[in-house]
């Protein structure tokens, strides 16, 4: 088998950049590219400033400073990385489409597709090509057809190698990974040569058991499961966290309760806003739109009630804000603590708190929002990316704030969306002293002291209690 010592990934996101540098860690032999054709993001990955990387992962910055131009490179140098690598990593992002058919629902892959075809024109010899973004099954076919029918027809192995890492504990997802996946064309020598030669890099640090060796298909098809089964979870627990309140049930008991039964487990019970995630959603759309165009229609309705569930729940909330506010939010100050779809990242992809604040301003209400992480300009473009009204009605409805003390002040009431750890540590009695009586607090994430926040005068509501 070949050595490897030189690859490149094609995408400096959430995915690509923390992975790339975990192997950079782990394996100090190989020589890592990382390429992405926005020059800004690859100027931030090789700045000096180690706090501006353009993906922020507890434990990234300390990796980066120390592999980073000794055996891990940022380029936008697209094509050097892809001559010169014997395995590249195809590491772009797959949104939902946004036109044609699927619109809303498949996979756009026209980034794939243009990576496939650089890859054909750029390359002198053979290569093995994995597929790390999440894809439609059948996709590496694609791949492979574009890959030996254009440029200068080599012959190319494709792998499907799907991250299962969750943003916030990237690093440790990837030092310490439940499992590692390799889809291939395990039936021919060449395409066991392949998956061997990737599963040699993983080696380095993931016990041989835990790499999973499956066809191209079950690999593809795997990755969209699990993200499935895991929002589906959440679905649920939501689903029933409406009932518990309907009843006077408490959610967090439920949860408990059912999850110290070793069949359903503890993990991913926690009840919320909402998922969000570049993930989740997107994944499951894809799901369905495959059972749709295979006629699976029972199986497409099965998984499609996730996202309505998940859709419910953000509505719900938006819906207990206003009808708690005495039917009416207009014009009131509503204070927002946390934008990030979850703790300890700056992504916002699909986050709850852009849909639940669009509602919010399409009563008129005046959204004050405070993140430790999230940038002004990021906030301001998701809730445009909705599109309900022009971008300077957003403006004026949607306010950021760096001080959370000052985003609480003369509210009526505060929302907690994300579970960063500070809200925890804030000094309540202040914030209630200076907003609007009755004050009210809607906690998404039930992370907060129920009890100790009504002794202080808060009139509270938690998710499913
Ligand atoms: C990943 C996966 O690839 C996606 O399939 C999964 O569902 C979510 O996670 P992610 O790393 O989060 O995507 O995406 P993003 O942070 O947007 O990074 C993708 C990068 O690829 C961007 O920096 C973009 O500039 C780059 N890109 C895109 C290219 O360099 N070339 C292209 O042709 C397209
Ligand atoms: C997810 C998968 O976990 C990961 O394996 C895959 O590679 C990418 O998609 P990620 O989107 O980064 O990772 O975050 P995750 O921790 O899974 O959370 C997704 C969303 O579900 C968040 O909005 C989170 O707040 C929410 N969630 C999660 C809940 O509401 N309750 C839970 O119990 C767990």
């Amino acid at each position: 088998m070949t050595t490897i010592n030189k690859i490149c990934c094609i995408g400096a996101g959430y995915v690509g950049g923390p992975t790339m540098a975990v192997i950079a860690k782990k394996c100090p032999h190989i020589n890592v590219t990382v390429v992405d054709m926005n020059q800004q993001k690859i100027d931030l990955w090789n700045g000096n400033n180690l706090d501006e990387l353009p993906v922020f992962e507890p434990g990234l910055k300390e990796i980066v400073a120390k592999t980073r131009n000794k055996n891990l490179f940022f380029s936008t140098d697209v094509t050097t990385a892809i001559k010169d690598a014997q395995i590249i990593f195809i590491s772009v992002n797959t949104p939902t489409k946004t036109y044609g058919a699927g619109k809303g629902m498949a996979a756009d892959l026209k980034y794939i597709e243009l990576c496939a075809r650089q890859i054909a024109d750029i390359a002198t010899e053979e290569k093995i090509v994995v597929e790390k973004s999440t894809l439609p099954v059948k996709t590496a076919q694609t791949i492979k057809t574009i890959l030996e029918n254009s440029g200068n027809k080599f012959k190319f192995q494709i792998l499907s190698n799907p991250e299962f890492l969750a943003e916030g504990t990237a690093i440790a997802d990837l030092e310490n990974a439940d499992r590692v996946l390799i889809g291939g064309d395990h039936h021919t020598k060449e395409g066991f040569e392949a998956m061997n030669a990737l599963s040699s890099i993983y080696e380095n640090w993931i016990p041989r058991e835990r790499i999973i060796m499956t066809n191209l298909w079950s690999s593809e098809l795997s990755k969209l499961t699990a993200n499935a089964f895991l929002a589906q979870r959440v679905s649920s627990i939501n689903s029933i966290s409406a009932l518990c309140e309907a009843t006077g049930a408490d959610v967090n008991e439920v949860a408990r309760a059912i999850g110290a039964d070793s069949r359903i487990g503890s993990k991913f019970l926690k009840s919320s806003v909402g998922f969000g995630g570049s993930c989740f959603q997107k994944d499951i759309l894809n799901l369905v739109y495959i059972c749709r165009t295979l006629n699976l229609n029972e199986v497409a309705d099965y998984w499609q009630g996730v996202i309505d569930i998940n859709d419910y729940q953000k509505r719900r909330f938006a819906e207990n804000i206003i009808h708690t506010l005495f039917n009416t939010v207009a014009g009131k100050k509503l204070t927002f603590l946390g934008w990030a779809f979850k703790k300890v990242t700056n992504d916002t992809r699909e986050t709850a708190a852009m849909y639940v604040a669009d509602y919010l301003i399409e009563e008129t209400a005046f959204v004050h929002t405070y993140d430790p992480k999230v940038t002004e300009t990021q906030i301001l473009t998701d809730l445009n990316y909705i599109g309900t009204r022009s971008e300077e009605l957003n403006k004026k409805h949607l306010k950021i704030e760096t001080d959370p003390y000052e985003a609480c002040r003369n509210s009526h009431a505060i929302a907690i969306l994300t579970e960063w750890d500070e809200f925890v540590t804030y000094d309540w009695e202040r914030i209630y002293q200076n907003m609007k009586k009755p004050a009210f607090l809607f906690d998404g994430r039930n992370l907060l002291d129920k009890d100790k926040l009504t002794k202080i005068g808060f009139v509270v509501y938690q998710i499913g209690k």
